[in-house]
């Protein structure tokens, strides 16, 4: 099948190196992909001086398809987040980050099988921050029937789609009656549609104390902006960490995949980061284009990726976050030679 042209960001930090392994190891399943490289983050601001250059979002918006390492938003005067900003100039609305135990990486938590679903362009992440009066500061949370509505019908979809059986939302309408009081409401009114998904509503403190009791009763969460990124680390913790944890931006033209960890800049050029979660937001680029396009070729390459990441954690070969002793290269290449012995 014909060569799909997928823009690649390579980010800030730890992102070249983990983006390097990961061309690799859909470059040994088979997947044919053309990269355009373009830039966000640190790298863009040095290069073209801004953090995200619209050929980066035009790049985006022709190719449909786009995977991403993680950005390092400057801190200090006048940066807005580059993934907030990426997510909102393309609408990428629903955020996916499905969180598994992996065969190999032991925790105190088995049966963790979560989707998170997270609302990517509101809540207090409008970026709407005003100074009242001199010591005092406010921050807008918006959310909007709209934007509710959407992600929940995203949510009900995906859930009827992979046969899953229910979805909990977090809230704190309790005390956010109009914002988190609207993101229920819509929820509610969604699951009426859905009769074979049990819905479910959790204050989100309670909910996260039942999360860390047994994870295995959580299904799909749907999650405000801010609660979804909170969670999301969160759960990643209850399966190994940040390096085992796989994302996708998803809109209705266009879909970023990245991991859920930021550019880690405390290990930053050791090449000692795990690519892991990239890899496998990788495997949901090569699956998205299965589904949305019908490209078989890349569903096989998902799959010997997959099984090649099942060996090598099964064998102990990871990298140190995990306890084991390869660093960035050397996973990547373990990957590649379990891949070239699967039978196609
Ligand atoms: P972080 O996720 O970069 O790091 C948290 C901890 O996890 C660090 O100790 C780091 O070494 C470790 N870690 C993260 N990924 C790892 C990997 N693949 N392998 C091994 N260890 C890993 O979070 P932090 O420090 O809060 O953020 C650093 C920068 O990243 C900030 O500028 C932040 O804005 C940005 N960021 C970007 C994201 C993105 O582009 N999607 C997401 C989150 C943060």
């Amino acid at each position: 099948m014909k060569a799909r042209k997928i823009v690649i960001i390579p980010g800030d930090g730890i992102g070249p190196e983990i983006c390097e392994a990961t061309k690799n190891v859909l470059r040994a399943a088979g997947a044919n992909i053309d990269w355009i490289v373009r830039h966000a983050g640190v790298s863009a601001l040095e290069k073209y001086g801004e953090v995200l250059p619209q050929n980066t979002i035009d790049a985006i918006l022709k190719h449909k398809v786009a995977i991403k390492g993680p950005c390092t938003t400057p801190i200090g005067d006048g940066f807005s987040s580059v993934n907030v900003q990426l997510r909102k100039r393309l609408d990428l609305y629903a955020a996916v980050r499905p969180v598994r135990n992996l065969k190999g990486i032991y925790t105190r938590f088995s049966n963790v099988n979560i989707v998170i679903i997270r609302e990517n362009t509101e809540g207090l992440y409008s970026g709407v921050e005003n100074v009242v009066t001199p010591g005092v500061v406010m921050s807008m949370k918006v959310a909007t029937e709209r934007s509710c509505e959407r992600i929940a019908r995203w949510a009900f979809e995906y859930a009827k789609k992979r046969k899953r059986k229910k979805i909990t939302v977090f809230h704190k309408a309790n005390i956010m009656k109009l914002s988190d009081g609207l993101f229920i409401r819509k929820a509610r009114e969604v699951s009426k549609k859905y009769k074979n998904i049990e819905y479910q509503e959790m204050i989100i403190d309670a909910g996260c104390m039942k999360i860390v009791q047994d994870p295995a009763q959580f299904d799909i969460l749907l999650l405000e902006n801010l609660y979804g990124d909170v969670l999301s680390d969160l759960c990643a913790g209850l399966v190994g960490g940040l390096g085992v944890v796989p994302g996708a931006n998803i809109g209705n033209d266009c879909a970023v995949f990245e991991a859920v960890h930021g550019s880690a800049p405390d290990i930053s050029g050791l090449k000692i980061a795990n690519p892991l979660a990239i890899i496998m937001s990788g495997v949901m680029m090569l699956n998205h284009l299965a589904d949305t396009e019908g490209r078989d070729d890349m569903k096989k390459a998902a799959d010997k990726i997959k099984q090649a990441y099942d060996i090598a954690l099964s064998l102990g070969e990871t990298t140190q976050d995990l306890e084991g002793k390869l660093n960035t290269p050397e996973f990547a290449r373990v990957l590649v030679q379990h891949i070239l012995k699967i039978k196609n």
